[in-house]
């Protein structure tokens, strides 16, 4: 196939990519926007739409007992060593349509583009059910579920409706019981996810791809201040216990505490009042946190330090203040050969590779507990994303499927996909 040949079919691939992401996203929880949580109805369509998508490909997708998509596509010789390649199918309210979901799709794209050659080892395609936490305040759940970190206080956790994660899993018509089944046996050796970047940099430097070293840390928490709801006419300011004004003085210093320590973000992104009445003196104030950072001693420092800060301001406002660590993710760094490799793939499709850190969480920081794992990044017009506006460029998209099936060849030379006899 001539160069010209190879881009003519990484564009056709990529437009077929975009267009199968605005399919995915008419599957939705909400009318005119994007929300698909963890075993949301929709999620049935978007493995009905996929499985579709993967049947010429003589793949049988199946859904595992956590609501990941699965679907193997064999190696040469029944060979053994297994690339996982995938991303996220759930999204945050109001949602982009490429976050994870593009990374499913390019999965796909690339196979498409093996034209029906098969590697020295085989690949499986992941769609994961839930990455961003919306549902049950804690992400990962799909990934975990691969990597075997499931346990009995998650399946425990409850929704808004109070229902649990276990009772979400019966609901959509799987067996908690099977949780076990879903982690990944010991042939597969690698993971890969492309996924955009969410963020400035690669459009500020002109560049379409990008190499991931490393994953920031991440802390999820949730502070409740209380103090005593009163009339709004009738309570003078000197005698309130107001929790929204608590709140919102924490929130200020929350912010101007992040601006204060480069590289560290620190977001207040929900807050919840009660009784929540105009006329009414809140109550309570229950506000999310969200502190990140490349370094995790400095994101602990920067949690302990707005803990106090919390404390402090409930104090002397004759407030009280509770929190709860809903996640503290250690920050992770990608495998060093893999991203070598990636660097090598880019270079090889004609671009110049940038390496960076991600400040998105990825499901790639839980699979890399358990085996090398590496991520590509496509560039984010405008840096928009966890928004409609969010959006790709169809020469980026072709490029990654031409930097996919470059890197796909390189793998097979790798000890790493050896074939081998099955390990016990
Ligand atoms: O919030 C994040 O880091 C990602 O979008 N899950
Ligand atoms: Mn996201
Ligand atoms: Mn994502």
């Amino acid at each position: 196939m001539t160069l010209t040949q190879k881009t003519a079919n990484a564009t056709r691939l990529a437009e077929l990519a975009i267009a199968r992401c605005r399919a995915l996203a008419s599957f939705s929880e909400d009318m005119g926007s994007l929300r698909r949580t963890f075993l949301s109805l929709p999620m049935r369509d978007v493995h009905r739409e996929i499985a579709a998508w993967l049947a010429p490909l003589s793949m049988n997708a199946r859904v595992d007992a956590v609501g990941n998509l699965r679907a193997v596509y064999p190696g040469a010789d029944s060979s053994v060593p297994r690339l996982l390649l995938g991303s996220h199918l759930d999204t945050v309210p109001n949602a982009g349509i490429y976050d994870g979901m593009l990374g499913v799709v390019l999965a796909i794209s690339i196979l498409e583009g093996l034209e029906g050659r098969h590697l020295p080892y085989s690949i499986e395609l992941v769609g994961f059910s839930e990455e961003e936490g919306v549902r049950f305040g804690i992400p990962f759940i799909g990934s975990r579920a691969l990597a075997g970190r499931i346990d009995d206080e998650l399946l425990s956790k409850q929704d808004s409706a109070g229902i649990s994660v276990r009772k979400a899993i019966e609901l959509f018509g799987l067996n908690p019981g099977e949780i076990p089944d879903a982690v990944i046996d010991k042939n597969a050796c690698a993971y890969l996810e492309f996924h955009i970047e969410q963020g400035p940099v690669l459009e500020s430097l002109g560049r379409p791809l990008g190499v991931v070293e490393a994953i920031a840390g991440q802390t999820r928490m949730d502070f409740l201040f209380t103090g005593r709801a009163n009339h709004a006419g009738t309570t003078p300011m000197n005698l309130r216990f107001d929790a929204m004004a608590g709140a919102a003085e924490w929130i200020v210093v929350v912010e101007r505490t992040a601006r204060t320590i480069p590289g560290l973000v620190a977001t207040v992104g929900a807050v919840e009042t009660r009784p929540g009445a105009t006329n009414v003196i809140a109550s309570e104030a229950r506000v999310s946190l969200d502190v990140r950072n490349a370094k995790d001693g400095l994101r602990n420092r920067a949690v302990e330090q707005l803990t106090r800060d919390a404390q402090e301001i409930a104090r002397a406002r004759g407030l009280s203040v509770s929190s709860n660590v809903r996640m503290n993710q250690p920050a992770v760094p990608m495998d060093a050969t893999l991203s070598s490799q990636i660097e090598g793939a880019v270079r090889e499709v004609g671009c110049e590779p940038h390496r960076m850190a991600s400040g998105a969480g990825h499901d790639a920081m839980i699979l890399a507990e358990k085996i090398p794992s590496a991520m590509i990044f496509l560039r984010t017009p405008n840096g928009i994303s966890h928004d409609p506006a969010e959006s790709v460029l169809v020469d980026d998209v072709a490029k990654a499927i031409e930097c996919g099936l470059q890197l796909l060849d390189q793998l097979s030379s790798q000890p790493l996909f050896h074939p081998r006899t099955p390990r016990a």
